[in-house]
């Protein structure tokens, strides 16, 4: 059967088929440790899983969401990001749940980009803002992140010309794979450079809770004149221990919030009751086991970083998210130095290619294992 051409953009994620290549594997016998997952292995705390089955149980909340309003989730969101980041939210006009970042992620090139329109997409980054912008017809401008700009994209180098010629720009900070953080500085001379060149910025937060050494990231809607040039996405899944729950939300310029509650009036019907009810109780108590999370999380990084330190890698420790980005050893590819320690050290890392051209020569690990598990991975490799 004939099927949209656009399709044709639309390519497979290495997670899920890999996924299965890893669990054949399992099948056949042999114990793979999979450094693929970016998905915490904690559970959510006590108190969200209470709240979400209490919901669920309440044979009342099963109707479309529609049937509910939404307005105290919108307050719970405005009210955690101007507690945690100091960013002031127009509750009403000024958010918009999302189910997980995804949901954003994707529709917003719907909302932003005509066909023919020019997107700037950092290289390497998570395959969806790729996929978002060809799925409508739209250009892409690739921004190469390189370790010498410690992974931010260097924006003076943006020639004018595809500057003014760009509608929109991508950015991702902590950044997934590469764990980069940006400080104050690079957001407001982002809001400089795209109010000059009328580029809207689409700003992906959702690592900003797991975070080391005692260094909170910031959000890109903190800094003045940010909500005049762009949005914010975020997502409950890495901060609460909780990817399966698909609960997120778009904040900033109101006119995108406007378009994108259009477009969700028709690609969902909102956010099911009893997980709307979870994610205000989650964004309104206390943030305290992240503490406790990410203090294990900071003694993998620090485990894995001195793993692979001594196979003679060269790492780049992050100062936030789950994940560690490393050179491959010289004379491989990414991808030829993965699939070997897959086949030989049984043991499985994402090849930085797959995240695009400027990912080659990298892989990415993510510390979802616990420590003992880790220290076995690295064992293992350093037998390679
Ligand atoms: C950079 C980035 N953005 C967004 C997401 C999607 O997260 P979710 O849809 O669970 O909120 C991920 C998931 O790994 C990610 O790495």
């Amino acid at each position: 059967m004939q099927i949209a051409k656009r399709m044709e953009a639309i390519t497979g994620m290495l997670a899920m088929e890999m996924n299965m290549r890893l669990a054949r594997m399992k099948q056949e016998g042999r114990d793979v440790i999979n450094l693929g997952v970016g998905d915490p292995d904690f559970t959510p705390p006590e108190h969200l899983l209470k709240t979400l089955g209490e919901a669920v149980s309440h044979p009342d909340f099963h109707h479309y969401p529609s049937c509910y309003p939404n307005q105290p989730l919108k307050d719970a969101i405005a009210g955690w990001y101007k507690r945690r980041f100091g960013a002031d939210l127009d509750p009403v006009n000024e958010v918009l749940p999302l189910l997980g970042s995804t949901d954003g992620l994707f529709l917003i090139h719907l909302c932003l980009l005509d066909t023919g329109y020019l997107a700037l997409v950092p290289d390497p980054s998570y395959p969806s803002y790729e996929v978002g912008v060809k799925v409508v017809g739209a250009q892409i401008e690739k921004i190469p992140l390189l370790k010498e700009n410690n992974f931010l994209p260097d924006l003076d180098s943006i020639p004018a010309e595809v500057a003014k010629k760009a509608r929109m720009i991508w950015v991702n900070y902590p950044n997934n794979p590469t764990g980069a953080t940006a400080p104050p500085e690079f957001y407001k001379k982002l809001i400089s450079w795209a109010k000059t060149f009328e580029v809207i910025v689409v700003s992906d937060n959702a690592y900003s809770e797991v975070y080391f050494d005692q260094c909170p990231p910031v959000s890109f809607l903190k800094f003045a004149g940010a909500k005049e040039v762009g949005v914010e996405i975020h997502s409950l899944s890495k901060s609460y221990n909780c990817c399966g729950w698909r609960a997120g939300m778009l904040v900033g310029n109101k006119d995108i919030i406007a378009g994108m509650a259009r477009i969700k009036a028709h690609s969902d019907r909102g956010m099911f009751y009893p997980m709307q009810l979870t994610a205000i109780k989650a964004l309104n108590s206390s943030d305290d086991f992240m503490e406790n999370r990410n203090r294990l999380f900071q003694e993998r990084r620090d485990l894995a970083v001195k793993g692979l330190r001594e196979i003679g890698l060269e790492v780049y420790p992050p100062q936030a998210t789950f994940y560690l980005w490393a050179s491959v050893p010289k004379g491989y590819t990414s991808q030829d130095f993965c699939l070997k320690a897959l086949e030989q050290a049984n043991v499985w890392m994402i090849p930085g290619s797959i995240y695009g051209k400027y990912g080659e020569g990298y892989l990415r690990i993510a510390l979802t294992h616990p420590v003992e598990r880790l220290a076995e991975a690295m064992g293992r490799l350093q037998k390679l």
